[in-house]
């Protein structure tokens, strides 16, 4: 399987679906990563692992098609968006082909704005006894596409914003993994 990696961030989601491939946990070879931004850490484990990468600046006018012309080139079979924080309208031979992990239940805490430590800000003030996390498939909205699958997390009355998102990001990683590993059934499924 090949896979397409977008991200903006620290690249530790990226790096954990590149250890999972090592180990043999995921059948897959990274393809192509995408970064957002010139400086994002993800981009130096991108360049030290040796995988192809490059730079799409979302202030781009262009971006849109920039991405779909790169993945249109690489055809990978999955895109992951391992921390990517910008929308993508995704051609149409994308659609279904593109996932995403956000820090909640889906629909709790999405949509614009909420991300990161927003997520788990907003869950701990409304005082949820529940959170997670969710892989979902990426449509032209923010966090809007069909639910895959998803983690739940007790929220306990002592957490903080800080301690529900130490709680949920191994959990990110390690779901998220596991929908890469079965992309094949998942495919069937729909
Ligand atoms: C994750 O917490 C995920 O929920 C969100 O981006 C974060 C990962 O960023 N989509 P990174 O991989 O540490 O850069």
């Amino acid at each position: 399987m090949k896979l397409g990696i977008m991200l903006s961030g620290t690249g530790s989601t990226y790096s954990a679906i590149d250890q999972a491939i090592q180990d043999g946990q995921i059948k897959a070879e990274i393809a192509h990563v995408i970064s957002s931004k010139p400086n994002a850490k993800g981009l130096v484990y991108a360049k030290k692992q040796g995988h192809n990468n490059t730079v799409i600046d979302p202030k781009d006018p262009d971006h849109h098609d920039l991405i779909n012309e790169l993945w249109k080139k690489e055809q990978p079979d999955l895109i992951v968006m391992a921390g990517y924080m910008h929308l993508w309208n995704l051609a149409p031979e994308f659609e279904c082909k593109v996932i995403n992990i956000h820090p909640s239940l889906i629909p709790a805490f999405s949509g614009k704005g909420m991300y990161g430590m927003n997520v788990h800000r907003a869950a701990i003030e409304k005082g949820v006894k529940f959170s997670g996390c969710t892989v979902h498939l990426v449509d032209s909205k923010y966090d809007h596409g069909c639910i895959l699958d998803q983690r739940c997390v007790p929220v306990e009355s002592t957490d903080t914003a800080a301690t529900l998102a130490a709680k949920i990001g191994p959990i990110e990683k390690s779901l998220l993994i596991q929908v890469i590993a079965s992309w094949g059934s998942f495919q069937h499924e729909k």
